[in-house]
């Protein structure tokens, strides 16, 4: 594996393998949720390239930025041992060029959810996703189901602005306990790392509502996990929706789930770590621990 810190190198390194290349972003602290990303990679192409950024532009006022988990060491090892080809970590010259003035903004499926309560965030991301992909040029780049706003916005772009790159979404991966794996979920004390575990069940249930009743109002759905959350002392709802898959449009109130199916989607607070989750409503439930959850 070439370890690399500058864009020239990282350049210069990609450009050097020979056959294709998959690419998977992250942010660093590594769990099995990215390494499914990197063997996801792996199988459908025959170099991997991994970047570790932290992208400040990504982060609002207040947000977590600093204390952001950081183990690059332990990355560079979990990359390695996967078999990546190129682990791009910039460092020693900034990401941003002075006076960076060049944004990349995916209208429209950026206002919903998440984009509700973090009104750049998407911004700062479809911008260092655009860097990136200019720098590794790759032939297909992995992302995955839990950011599903993210990976919506993503193919939108690269659809939009002719990106010669193929998008594939992996599902999400969880603990034993249903809980969806994340970075963020260091941030937890006991007692909220317990109550986390109930944003999957509520999933459960709002799809199990479905699946008795297919008729029920996407209003009804989203109560039965506004209504199993709001039995947790320790969270604090930002968002429950029931929306379309592709334009992520919340559904009327008074309307069932349409043709296209649809997703529940939550972003809840415990503490300051704001975790989101997902789940497909109107589809068998996926392999996995969500299957023994009541
Ligand atoms: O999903 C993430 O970790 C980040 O949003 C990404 C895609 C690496 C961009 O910084």
């Amino acid at each position: 594996m070439q370890r690399v810190t500058t864009i020239a190198d990282a350049r210069s390194a990609c450009s050097q393998l020979a056959g294709t290349i998959a690419f998977v972003p992250t942010m660093g602290f590594l769990h099995d949720g990215h390494l499914a990303l990197m063997r996801e990679g792996l199988r459908r192409a025959d170099h991997l390239v991994v970047s570790v950024f932290v992208n400040p532009t990504q982060f609002g006022p207040g947000e977590d930025l600093e204390d952001y988990p950081r183990d690059l060491k332990g990355d560079a090892k979990k990359c390695r041992n996967l078999g990546c080809d190129v682990f791009f970590a910039p460092r020693d010259e900034p990401v941003y060029a002075d006076q960076h003035s060049t944004r990349v903004i995916v209208d429209d499926l950026d206002r919903s959810l998440c984009g509700q309560s973090r009104p750049d965030h998407f911004c700062g991301v479809t911008t260092i996703v655009t860097k990136l992909f200019n720098i590794i040029s790759p032939d297909i780049a992995v992302f995955g189901q839990k950011d599903l706003q993210q990976l919506v916005i993503i193919e939108r772009m690269v659809r939009d602005l002719n990106f010669p790159i193929e998008i594939i979404g992996v599902p999400i991966v969880r603990e034993k306990d249903g809980l969806a794996m994340s970075s963020r979920n260091r941030y937890l004390d006991e007692a909220q790392r317990r109550q986390a575990t109930s944003l999957s069940r509520s999933l459960v249930a709002a799809h199990r509502a479905h699946s008795e009743d297919p008729a029920l109002p996407c209003g009804r759905l989203v109560d039965v996990v506004r209504t199993r959350l709001s039995e947790l002392d320790e969270a604090r709802i930002d968002y429950v929706e029931c929306v379309h898959p592709q334009t992520l449009v919340p559904y009327e109130e008074d309307a069932p789930i349409g043709p296209d199916g649809a997703v529940m989607a939550m972003a809840v607070y415990f503490g300051s770590a704001r975790l989101i989750d997902n789940l497909r409503i109107d589809r068998p439930l996926p392999d996995g621990p969500l299957r023994s959850l009541k």
